[in-house]
């Protein structure tokens, strides 16, 4: 949601920005807009479109090789797609990014209009390089200060000042920066993507602590200009692994490491057969007492909390409900020390999933999250976090992320089902080696690829398709569904199979697609029943089964055979295929698979 980067050093800037804005360009791709330090003052190049629509301007334009400078992509918040409203913007003696939203930015308008001092972006951001201009007399620590306490909302600024030439100032609220130097300079982001290229060890800048970056280093200070040392994590992946690989798409490239992934998130929590969260710092004394389990979350990750919930309700017999971050925040809720909060979270920085996890902290409820960025907001905020190791998710569509997540749920499940005895230690073992025979089922479902883009040829003029299933079934519908929307631009609805026939299956219809998921055998008689009356109404059925719906071959189009599984753990390969199924169902509709419209990763704002 928005990419920030800002590097001061010894290398040609504008090159490093736009790498970088290239790295991040998954945050928001509306615009983007880079400044600089110039041999005449700073110079600022902007538009709307792509990076590489940037890049284009920059090559064609006149500039030095200046060595300082912040650089933006944008996903629009307040104020259209514009040149106007793109980042940076300039008032005076500053010149900014930001990342966020400054929800009183219109008061101040008014109040910065008093003193003649007026916008010409529709832009929340404009007002703050006016504000921090007004209140700029030659000292950046003192206006920053002044400036961010009259600030309402999340934010990660980079501020230019005129006259402090190649220095950056950053401050952020709510928002990410990380940053890190290195023998070529100093260098701050919005991700660790940006910066992989110049170090794996870096630092979050804390919250309300300013950041001063020159190309000799990164000073950190809190408001009492006191030096802090800011704590120092490291990534265990590489520059590779924020690339393409040879791929034409990111989506598809992560869709291929889910074996890795789940094999990096599952075996170093194994220990003689059985789940062991020790090098987590996860005592099981975290469970006793515990009545009730809230999952929450958004989108994807809370598609894989229902998913979870079912496992762990299953194998607990306490009460697992999952909230959605959005609702849950503001009803509410009941929680206490008895509850214990499971947040999920591919970015670590969703502005709603935080706010969930601050709200249960409030209410005195244990807090376990599951994380994939290190270091990040709700990892930090957390009592507990199971980091899901995925690796950099660059795509919009979430997939590995996914997957892991649902790892992880699973060995939680299993892991505090063995701590309050409610299995023995020989099932525990036992569901340990069922998950870690999902990594060779997913490898085999992978081989499925080809099949799948011949299968979605047939929906490229598809406009509605509905995803069907039972218990997990129909959790992972919630998630097939969002998958293909969000990608394909295809208007689709999950259902619970049984619930059809209570008001949607007027909306089947001759040649609907109908993706019916028949991999739970306590349930595959009903399914099959379910498919027979869609099927009766004209529906074009595609059936991803477990290798135990015994189904006549009338009632399908396509039946896609997973490799067999024990039914609880076919959402992992049934994942693959639907990942697959909206993947190719993009690329036949022409669409920007990685980029969907109006979408962007890491969703900061509320
Ligand atoms: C969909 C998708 C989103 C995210 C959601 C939460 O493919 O990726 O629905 O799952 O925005 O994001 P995180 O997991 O970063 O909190």
């Amino acid at each position: 949601m928005c990419g920030i980067i800002g590097f001061t050093g010894e290398l040609a800037v504008k090159n490093v920005l736009l790498e970088g804005l290239q790295a991040l360009e998954y945050r928001g791709y509306d615009s983007a807009g880079i400044a600089f330090f110039d041999k005449d003052g700073i110079k600022t190049i902007k538009t709307t479109g792509k990076v590489m629509d940037l890049k284009n301007m920059v090559d064609q334009a006149s500039v030095s090789e200046g060595t300082c400078g912040i650089g933006h992509t944008r996903w629009a918040t307040h104020g259209g797609v514009t040149n106007t409203n793109s980042h940076p913007h300039t008032y005076g003696k500053v010149t900014l990014i930001h990342n966020g939203i400054i929800e009183n930015y219109h008061e101040l308008e008014t109040e910065l209009a008093a003193t003649g001092r007026y916008p010409v972006s529709q832009t929340d951001t404009e007002i703050v390089s006016m504000l921090l201009d007004s209140l700029y007399q030659g000292d950046a620590y003192e206006a920053i200060k002044k400036a961010v306490v009259r600030l309402e909302g999340a934010y990660a600024f980079c501020i230019l000042f005129a006259d402090d030439p190649d220095v950056i100032y950053c401050i952020r609220n709510g928002s990410p920066l990380v940053a890190c130097h290195s023998p070529e300079g100093s260098v701050i982001a919005s991700d660790m993507v940006a910066l992989i290229k110049y170090s794996k060890d870096y630092f979050v800048l804390p919250e309300e602590h300013i950041a001063k970056l020159t190309k000799n280093g990164i000073v950190v200070t809190n408001f009492n200009e006191e030096v802090v040392t800011p704590d120092m994590l490291h990534v265990n992946w590489d520059v590779t692994a924020a690339q393409k690989g040879g791929y034409p798409h990111f989506m598809l490239k992560e869709i291929h490491e889910q074996p890795e992934s789940i094999r990096a998130t599952i075996l170093p929590r194994i220990r003689k057969g059985v789940p062991d969260f020790t090098a987590d710092n996860i005592p099981g004394s975290i469970f006793d007492g515990v009545n009730r389990i809230i999952i929450t979350a958004c989108g994807t990750a809370m598609h894989a909390g229902l998913v979870g919930r079912i496992m762990i309700e299953q194998l607990l017999r306490i009460p697992v409900t999952v909230e959605i971050a959005s609702e849950f925040r503001y009803q509410n809720p009941i929680m206490d020390k008895n509850t214990l909060v499971i947040t999920i979270s591919q970015s670590g920085e969703t502005a709603d999933t935080l706010a969930a996890l601050r709200l249960a902290k409030e209410k005195h409820a244990t807090t376990l999250s599951v994380v994939n960025v290190k270091g990040s907001s709700i990892a930090r905020e957390s009592d507990y976090v199971l980091y899901t190791h995925a690796g950099p998710e660059i795509a919009v569509a979430s997939t590995k992320a996914y997957t892991a997540q649902l790892a992880c749920l699973y060995m939680i499940a299993f892991q505090v089902a063995l701590y309050r005895g409610t299995i023995t230690v020989e099932q525990g073992a036992q569901y340990i080696k069922e998950l870690q025979a999902v990594i060779p089922a997913i490898e085999e479902t992978l081989t499925y690829a080809d099949t799948m883009n011949d299968i979605c040829k047939s929906l490229v003029n598809t406009e509605d398709l509905f995803f069907i299933g039972r218990g997990l079934d129909y959790a992972l519908s919630c998630e097939g569904s969002i998958k293909l929307k969000e990608i394909s631009y295809i208007h689709s609805e999950a259902y619970a199979a049984g619930e059809l026939k209570h008001g949607t299956l007027s909306l089947i219809t001759e040649g609907v697609p109908v993706v019916a998921l028949v991999t739970q055998e306590n349930v595959s008689a009903k399914m099959i029943s379910n498919i027979r009356e869609v099927r009766a109404r004209g529906a074009m059925v595609i059936m991803i089964t477990n290798g135990i719906a015994d189904a006549d071959d009338t009632i399908y189009d396509y039946n896609i055979k997973l490799p067999k599984t024990s039914d609880s753990f076919a959402p992992f390969t049934a994942a693959i295929i639907l990942q697959m199924l909206a993947y190719y169902t993009s690329v036949h509709r022409g669409h920007n698979v990685d980029q969907p419209r109006n979408l962007a990763k890491s969703v900061t704002v509320e």
